[in-house]
């Protein structure tokens, strides 16, 4: 009992510390200030998701911290009623809501406490991420579904030295677990000592410093509960889903390092409700009431060099790490991780020496399987800080490996590559650019070693469609230039290929369904002239994931047939979407944004809209957070119409639909669009001005207005007018 005392009474500290601090808040800056964590759409989200409140500004808050007070089990006769579980639980939700007003109030008298940033400066000493936005969200709570990110450990407090911590965090990323970083013991932080002992953290690198103080947890909590509506389709208040979604589907739990105290305890009590057990390196006692439940939600005094291992087992999580033949730590936490200039040991392409990867089709009796050769120099034939000329050619067979495969197993270099530890892999085809860290080449890294990775994951990922294959990793100049133009020609040839398709003459389109996890009557259906509109798919990929996976999110879907040319229409395509939307949808336009456009789910990489006073349309990409012409940011755009649902007047498409030909035709086409951010026309500028050609405005890219013209309509039609737009002269829009 004893200890739920030190759990309820860290409550009531918090809860009080909170009251005061927003008391401060209200005479400051009073009841109308903006209360809210940067770029999001779920307001201050345990707060939205637990209660269903949203906190906007300042005033809102006062109910929360109510609830929180009622929350608090009652003092009788001056004391604390015996806590049962119940009782713990509540003081420790308590606890974690009111700690989410305190950090709220943080960004308004502090805005600059926390970077908005994927990584932080460091040598600017800006270490602090704290609450991720809603582009972080996106990009690493799917991985949280997806299996690709099994949970988070989240580290409260600090090692008792570096070299320990460094131990720690290198463990969980092995086991691709993300490690989220709160509070600090004594003033020191588990952060500070990754940093020390020289490792890099932010959310590439999946070690995430979240806060040096205990209240940085909700960072945590609140992107765990943010992943369940987002991904999960729990609707914010339904509490007890958001919670079991917690418990049954994300893997995370608690190590507290060093001293707990009461605040700690509490907050402990707290992460029990999502299901999320502590297990800390000190000897502390139970903060739960013993006896009551089924697993174990404090363990104490484990060794530094157990806590993982411990963790993993007490949580129930079963980890499969990939087994893959190098000397270094291998897995996506080693994705991001940079190697700087002065820590290279080998560097290839990067403009300074010939570079190039190829996947190729061979003959079955050509390649013999896991044979890795290295023709030319290796690292052990060169200096620190050499380069080499490098060309990478895997060769791979089998009965059902075509050449529409080659591109997709090339463009997994990248990623594989990049997961070792301490090489660096960038662009790809003969772009390409490696670097290999002098503490990889400690560990007996060489290039050979490319090439057992390539092998090792080709098979486990894709061994549905190949039997066989083998790596040829040249580094002799002349022979690298010399295969390097057979590689170009073969990128020229397969290029052609794909952009030559047509919707017209293809008679097979693929739905994907991945999306209907968190938009359930979602349907992408996907032709070679509209690519998926999360950027991730286009028609090859979604072919050959259906030959990988038969019954997998990817299903071929007669077209059948045209019910409509110029918008779209495939009496097939309307057919198998009534079916896999679940009767929600039974037809849509792939070539409109104007009439019944295609669903939109949250992952779009850009939203159109129709802008009827220019007579044109709008796209706007999701990094770019600033007001647009339609009167609405992306995050409001995808949020309001990204349910999966046809929303005339709205469509999410990718970044590279844009320019293909079939880009909203049947409302007039490319010609339509009258505004863009800067950011994406420069993203996109190449092919947009190959585009312009094509359609016979030249200087088209130009006549685009972007933020610069104006982000309202009144603001961009003198603009239009003055350069001749041709949507001004075209039918009306509407
Ligand atoms: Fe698939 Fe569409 Fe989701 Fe992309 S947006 S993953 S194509 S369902
Ligand atoms: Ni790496
Ligand atoms: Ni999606």
């Amino acid at each position: 009992r004893l200890v739920a005392f030190a759990a309820i009474q860290g409550a009531y500290n918090i809860v009080s510390k909170v009251e005061g601090k927003f008391k401060e808040a209200m005479d400051k800056y009073g009841p109308n200030q903006p209360l809210e964590f940067p770029n999001t759409a779920y307001y201050l989200p345990i707060i939205y998701s637990i209660l269903g409140i949203k906190v906007e500004k300042l005033a809102d808050a006062e109910p929360v911290l109510e609830r929180c007070k009622k929350l608090l089990p009652p003092h009788i006769k001056g004391r604390i009623h015996t806590p049962y579980l119940g009782g713990t639980l509540d003081a420790g939700m308590a606890a974690i809501l009111a700690e989410e007003i305190f950090e709220a109030i943080r960004y308004v008298e502090d805005p600059d406490f926390y970077q908005p940033v994927e990584d932080p400066d460091v040598e600017a000493g800006k270490l602090w991420v704290g609450a991720a936005d809603d582009t972080i969200m996106r990009k690493r709570g799917i991985e949280f579904v997806d299996g690709s990110a099994p949970g988070f450990a989240a580290i409260v407090g600090a090692a008792p030295d570096p070299e320990t911590a460094k131990a720690i965090a290198e463990e969980y990323q092995k086991k691709n677990l993300y490690v989220f970083m709160c509070a600090n013991q004594a003033g020191t932080t588990f952060t500070q000592q990754l940093l020390e002992a020289g490792v890099q953290i932010g959310w590439s690198t999946r070690l995430v410093p979240f806060g040096p103080d205990i209240s940085a947890a909700v960072f945590a909590l609140g992107f765990a509960n943010r992943a369940a509506m987002a991904f999960g389709g729990v609707q914010p208040g339904d509490y007890r889903k958001i919670l079991l979604y917690n418990k049954d589907r994300i893997f995370a739990f608690v190590n507290a390092l060093g001293e707990v105290n009461a605040e700690w305890a509490a907050n402990a009590a707290g992460a029990i409700n999502w299901g999320f057990p502590t297990i800390a390196d000190t000897d502390i006692p139970e903060i739960l009431p013993t006896g009551i439940c089924t697993y174990e939600h404090v363990v104490s005094s484990v060794p530094h060099s157990q806590i993982c291992s411990r963790s993993i087992e007490v949580r129930g999580l079963k980890v499969t790490i990939t087994e893959v033949p190098v000397p270094v730590s291998y897995g996506p936490a080693f994705e991001g991780e940079r190697v700087r200039k002065d820590d290279v040991y080998l560097e290839c392409g990067g403009g300074k020496t010939p570079c190039f990867e190829l996947v190729r089709i061979a003959e079955m009796d050509a390649v013999e399987d896991g044979k890795v050769e290295v023709i030319g120099p290796d690292i052990k034939d060169v200096q620190p800080g050499s380069g080499l000329p490098l060309g990478v050619v895997v060769e791979v067979a089998g009965r059902k490996m075509q050449e529409d495969y080659e591109p997709i197993l090339e463009r997994q270099i990248h990623h594989l590559v990049n997961y070792a530890q301490g090489v660096m892999h960038i662009g790809q085809r003969d772009i390409a650019w490696y670097r290999i860290g002098k503490s990889a080449v400690e560990k007996g890294f060489t290039l050979e070693h490319i090439g057992k990775i390539l092998h090792a994951k080709f098979h486990q990922d894709f061994g549905a469609i190949f039997d066989k294959c083998q790596v040829k990793i040249y580094t002799e100049e002349d022979k690298v230039k010399e295969l390097l133009r057979v590689a170009q020609e073969m990128y020229r040839a397969r290029d052609e290929r794909i952009e030559g398709m047509t919707d017209e003459t293809t008679e097979i389109y693929y739905s994907c369904t991945l999306c209907q996890s968190f938009a359930p009557t979602h349907v992408c259906v996907i032709s070679p002239e509209r690519t998926g509109l999360c950027g991730a798919y286009n028609w090859l990929d979604c072919k050959a994931s259906y030959e990988i996976n038969p019954t997998g999110p990817n299903q071929p879907i007669a077209k059948g047939e045209t019910l409509d040319e110029r918008y779209g229409n495939w009496k097939g395509v309307n057919e198998f979407v009534e079916k896999a939307s679940r009767g929600a949808v039974s037809s849509y336009n792939f070539y409109s944004v104007v009439y019944d456009p295609m669903t939109t789910c949250g992952c779009c990489e850009c939203v159109a809209a129709v802008l009827p006073m220019c007579n044109g349309v709008m796209t706007v990409n999701r990094e770019y957070t600033g007001m647009t012409p339609c009167g609405m940011k992306f995050t409001t755009l995808a949020g309001t119409i990204g349910g999966g649902n046809v929303t005339p007047g709205f469509v999410g498409h990718s970044k590279y639909n844009i320019t293909q030909r079939k880009f909203i035709a049947g409302d007039g086409g490319i010609k339509r669009l009258v505004w863009m951010p800067k950011m994406l026309k420069e993203e996109i500028r190449e092919r947009l001005i190959k585009r312009g050609e094509e359609i016979g405005i030249p200087n088209f890219i130009d006549m685009i207005a972007t933020e610069e013209q104006g982000v309202t309509e009144d603001e961009i039609l003198p603009f239009l007018q003055e350069v001749g737009h041709p949507a001004l002269s075209m039918e009306p829009i509407l």
